[in-house]
């Protein structure tokens, strides 16, 4: 069998998506019923992490005790990857003792650098560019919610960053529509929507929020400013102004819009506490699923699975 690393959405067919979703789901119902799942007894996964992480680091490390495994974390402090050691290094060892590694950096580079040099699958756990597992998860989610993608219209509200850019591949992979509202300048790449767009998404992207959200069955939003990028932060707190989640935005979108935001949230900010707290939310729902999901990527990574048509 071929390594499988997740580095964006472009690793995986839309049957390997399926595939994924539907072992999501009965992973999630056993879990629920107390039944163990050891299916991957004996394996350890390395979790290299450059940036903080609440929801990364516990669903991971979890999911794979959940699985008969176990975890090993390496924060900055240990690898310090590019300083202490280069990344092609850190991989080569890792993979003489590791089964699976799920990196958390800045450049996708760096994150592309390592699984050219692990022979064992890699993860991405977050970059710059993309966050596969958190929008495989919040797709998830809305499946249970929606019970179909075809046909959703999803509009995100805030910065043409990580999670748009997967939200884009989503798209392109699952057939719904996808809106972005962000001011000028902080669009997302023009070459990842144009390869989405290419390959068949319907993606929108303006500046005008109300463009975006009208008749929405989803608002998606997120931090201002990622990790990173903290020198910008008041730069962006100007920038961004008008691009706040509120009743008044959720009242243009469908009367059953749901409310999502990937986490950690600046109540204030890009949402409100109202919003976020709010009948529509369901932000909580996608922080478990990020368990249950990345549950079916690593068995996905390291075992077949089989994919209803
Ligand atoms: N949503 C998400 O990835 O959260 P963490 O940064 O806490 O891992
Ligand atoms: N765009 C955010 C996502 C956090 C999960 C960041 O990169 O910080």
């Amino acid at each position: 069998m071929k390594k499988r690393d997740l580095l964006s959405l472009q690793d995986l067919s839309r049957q390997e998506i399926r595939g994924i979703l539907t072992l999501t789901r009965q992973l999630k119902q056993s879990q629920k019923l107390g039944a163990t799942h050891r299916l991957l007894a004996g394996k350890t996964l390395a979790m290299v992490f450059e940036k903080p992480s609440l929801r990364t680091r516990v669903s991971f490390e979890t999911g794979m005790i959940q699985l008969g495994g176990h975890a090993v974390f390496l924060g900055p402090a240990e690898i310090h990857l590019g300083v202490r050691e280069s990344p092609a290094d850190c991989a080569r060892s890792l993979s003489r003792w590791v089964d699976i590694i799920v990196l958390r950096t800045f450049s996708q580079d760096i994150l592309e650098e390592v699984a050219r040099s692990a022979t064992v699958p890699v993860i991405n756990g977050l970059t710059d560019l993309f966050h596969p597992c958190q929008v495989l998860a919040d797709c998830f989610t809305l499946l249970e919610r929606k019970k179909t993608l075809d046909g959703l219209k999803v509009a995100f509200v805030g910065d043409g960053n990580n999670m748009a850019h997967s939200w884009m591949e989503a798209a392109e992979k699952l057939s719904f529509s996808f809106s972005l509202a962000c001011p000028r300048g902080y669009e997302p790449s023009a070459e990842i929507a144009r390869l989405a767009k290419e390959r068949g998404a319907r993606l929108l992207v303006t500046n005008d929020v109300a463009a975006a959200v009208q008749g929405a069955d989803v608002i998606y939003t997120d931090v201002w400013t990622s990790m990173g990028q903290e020198e910008e932060a008041e730069a962006r707190r100007n920038a961004f102004r008008g691009y706040q989640v509120h009743s008044g935005i959720v009242a243009l979108a469908k009367p059953d819009v749901l409310v999502m935001h990937c986490l950690p949230a600046h109540r204030g900010e890009e949402i409100t506490d109202e919003v976020l707290e709010g009948r529509h939310s369901i932000v909580f729902d996608q922080a478990e699923n990020r368990l249950h999901l990345q549950k079916a990527i690593m068995v996905w990574a390291l075992k077949e699975v089989k994919s209803k048509r």
